[in-house]
């Protein structure tokens, strides 16, 4: 369990957190989501004891991160900048995180094996690929066997196989009842990965909510639908308050009405329906919920 109680940090007039206030639950996968620079480094920062905040508290089971014992077994985390000496080993550099938190030599074999870099364990690290440094981070995450694991921005620069397998990992994690915080940009991805989100923007908490109702919550729900026979679904849409726009792929995009009210109709009519999507992406929410909070936009033509 993390919780944060009106966590702010400035760097010069910058306020990077701004009176964050969140808790993030043991069992589930919880998405940090924000555009960049809207404070998800810095919180991640703080929870890791790495950054002082400048007002609030942030606290790992209960406790703030100096104030654990043996830090790396309660919490692991995967953050931004991760300096790792280049001559090192995978093996040599897991094996002095190891001793430096009191943990055993089999559990650096173990954590090897989990993120699948045993075949390359004694290669020099400054050889290894984008996806296979993200692995050893993530094993040097996991070393302490911890109840809690963050991960900052872990996908950034990975092949599909990359994303697939670290998608699985939290997941496999929090299926254990590990308290997961998984940082992103990528609306896309949490969606798929994440259970809870916690959306910020210019550091202050937008949303606290599962994924399911952020996409519900996004007013512009519509949908694209596909029917045998669109000339009479159409007038029926109309007539319960929608609006429809014939697209070139003999598709419609219907809005105003819901998915059931759309089945609904074709039923009656004997209209068999071909396709009935959402198209309300997590990203039009995300937009409409970040909407003047974003830092950096691209200046609109
Ligand atoms: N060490 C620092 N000194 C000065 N400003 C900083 C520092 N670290 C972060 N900031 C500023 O604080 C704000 C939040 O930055 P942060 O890196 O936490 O955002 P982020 O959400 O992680 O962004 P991204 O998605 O780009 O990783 C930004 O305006 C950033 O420029
Ligand atoms: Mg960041």
């Amino acid at each position: 369990m993390i919780e944060a109680r009106g966590l702010t940090k400035r760097f010069g007039d910058t306020v990077a957190v701004d009176d964050l206030t969140f808790n993030v639950a043991p069992g589930k996968v919880t998405g940090f989501l924000g555009p960049n620079g809207s404070g998800k480094s810095t919180t991640m920062s703080m929870i890791m004891g790495l950054n002082h905040p400048d007002a609030g508290s942030v606290t790992i089971s209960g406790k703030k991160y100096h104030d654990l014992r043996w830090p790396m077994r309660e919490v692991g985390a995967l953050l931004e900048a991760r300096a790792i000496h280049p001559g090192r080993s995978a093996y040599s550099h897991l094996w002095s995180l190891a001793q430096y938190g009191g943990i055993a030599k089999s559990r650096v074999e173990e954590v090897i094996d989990h993120v699948g870099l045993t075949s390359v364990a004694n290669r020099r690290v400054g050889k290894f690929s984008l996806g296979m440094g993200q692995r050893l981070g993530i094993a040097a995450a996991l070393l302490g066997d911890p109840a809690v694991v963050l991960l900052d921005e872990p996908v950034n620069g990975l092949d599909t196989e990359g994303i697939r397998w670290t998608r699985r990992l939290c997941r496999d994690l929090a299926a254990e009842g590990r308290t997961v915080f998984l940082s992103s940009h990528l609306m896309a991805e949490m969606a798929l990965t994440a259970d809870q989100l916690v959306v910020v923007g210019k550091g202050r908490l937008i949303a606290e909510l599962p994924v399911d109702d952020f996409v519900a919550c996004s007013s512009k729900r519509s949908f694209k639908v596909r029917a045998a026979n669109l000339d009479l679904l159409i007038p029926a849409l109309e007539d319960a308050g929608a609006l429809t726009i014939r697209e070139a792929n003999s598709s419609l995009t219907v809005t105003n009405v819901s998915a059931e009210t759309i089945g609904e109709l074709a039923l009656e009519q004997q209209n068999a329906l071909y396709e009935l999507t959402d198209l309300c992406s997590l990203e039009d929410a995300f937009m409409e919920l970040t909407e003047g909070v974003v830092e950096y936009r691209a200046a609109s033509r």
